[in-house]
């Protein structure tokens, strides 16, 4: 039994015991910052000084493990110009920069191409795998019309997340996650409403799980069996005839050979399940949101499973894992205090409260919170002290930076052409 802190008697808690990875790299606890796009690429999308004081900071959290923003793959497809690319033309000492600013605590970067979730002002290639718009709502207009990947433009994907695997090695990171949640390009393959392919990349489950199954065996190759490789998936994409549960658990077992954890999510720009349910405007205010759905995918098989959504205390994190997950993906509350978490694995509730806004409309409100939470990565990427920012505020200064970063981006491509 661990010391009360409340005066009631505590069973050991698992949140502070160490956890074994498959390819031998052993996590001392089982908090784990989850991916977010940091916006912040210097120069030739790559990592800078900011990154590296931001990492520093977050290391100071405590987690076991940090994921990095997304990175991209494809320089010529980027979800935000701000976007970090890492492929052949990068300067691996800058990510080696970036790597060893945790210091001995690994951290995974986390590859992504957006498929056809590219916005049109970026001039971007809007990949998919067939040519089904982006539906949502209002801000459907923002996006590039999505143009159907042929069999070359696929095999060359899968090459280069191999590339940007093995580049993430040589510069020190100490794994990767590949991508495949929240309506990317590798989720828009699994989605049986975007991927209407007759080929042998679309049709029945198995089919659509190719291009994920074969950028993770082409991953590993790449990698020594020593170096993990990880999944992101949506549990659910929450709509209605789309990726479900049932299709979940089934990838979890052709995955399950070849990675060494799978991270579940849920949603995507089209179901914004992460920034509140579809159906359920007060589950921004709810915590750990995915837990009762992906609950049923745990005991299903060995690799371990990480939970992330709406993890903002102590005990909600130590309920996961008590549910069975292996860890407890902390994104929005690490962001709002990295200390928290050191707080949690004393054993201490340290709740940790959302950005919260009056705006009404879902899709709005969803950016601003995440304008919001971006502007804390930011703080921490300074090296001077910042105010907060109200959450309405930090969405009109989104839109600025974003604005300086597009014209960067558009220019490097244009010098490029
Ligand atoms: C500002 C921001 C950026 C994000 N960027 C990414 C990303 O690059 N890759 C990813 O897989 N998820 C990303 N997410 C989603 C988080 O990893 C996480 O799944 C989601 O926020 C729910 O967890 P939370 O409630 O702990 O924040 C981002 C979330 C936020 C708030």
């Amino acid at each position: 039994m661990n010391q009360p802190r409340d005066g009631k008697p505590q069973t050991r808690r698992i949140l502070d015991t160490p956890l074994r990875l498959r390819s031998g790299l052993v996590l001392r606890n089982r908090v784990v910052k989850a991916a977010m796009e940091e916006q912040l690429a210097g120069p030739r999308r790559q990592p800078d000084h900011r990154l590296v004081t931001l990492y520093r900071r977050l290391a100071d959290g405590g987690a076991g493990l940090l994921i990095t923003g997304h990175v991209m793959i494809e320089r010529r497809a980027v979800a935000q110009p701000g976007d970090i690319v890492l492929d052949e033309a990068s300067d691996l000492d800058a990510f080696r920069r970036w790597s060893a600013a945790a210091g001995t605590l690994p951290v995974f970067m986390q590859l992504n191409h957006p498929g056809r979730v590219v916005r049109r002002d970026t001039g971007s290639i809007a990949y998919a795998p067939s040519p089904v718009p982006v539906q949502a709502g209002g801000l459907s207009g923002l996006f590039a019309p999505p143009v159907e990947m042929t069999a070359s433009d696929i095999t060359r994907t899968i090459g280069q997340f191999a590339a940007s695997a093995r580049l993430a090695r040589e510069s020190g990171f100490a794994g990767v996650e590949i991508h495949a949640a929240h309506g990317y390009l590798l989720s828009q393959f699994l989605s049986p409403l975007v991927n209407n392919r007759t080929d042998e990349w679309g049709g029945a489950l198995r089919q659509r799980a190719r291009l994920l199954l074969r950028v993770v065996d082409a991953v590993r190759d790449s990698v020594p069996d020593s170096f993990p490789v990880a999944v992101k998936l949506n549990s659910a994409d929450f709509q209605r005839g789309g990726f479900d549960i049932d299709d979940a658990a089934e990838v979890i077992d052709w995955l399950s050979p070849a990675v060494d954890l799978v991270e579940l999510s849920g949603g995507s720009i089209e179901s914004l399940a992460t920034a509140g349910h579809p159906a359920d405007n007060r589950t921004l205010a709810r915590e750990s949101y995915f837990l009762d759905l992906a609950t049923r995918l745990v005991g299903r098989t060995a690799t371990p499973l990480m939970l992330t959504g709406g993890i903002r205390r102590g005990h909600v994190a130590e309920n996961v894992l008590r549910q069975g997950f292996a860890l407890a993906g902390v994104g929005t509350a690490y962001a709002q205090n990295p200390r928290a978490v050191r707080q949690w694995l004393d054993g201490h509730d340290a709740p940790v409260a959302p950005p919260t806004t009056w705006i009404r409309s879902k899709a709005l409100r969803a950016a601003a919170v995440q304008a919001a939470v971006t502007d804390r990565l930011h703080t921490g990427a300074c090296d001077r002290r910042r105010p907060r920012m109200p959450t309405g505020a930090a969405l009109l200064a989104d839109q600025i930076r974003r604005a300086r970063q597009l014209r960067h981006y558009r220019k490097e491509q244009d010098e490029a052409v």
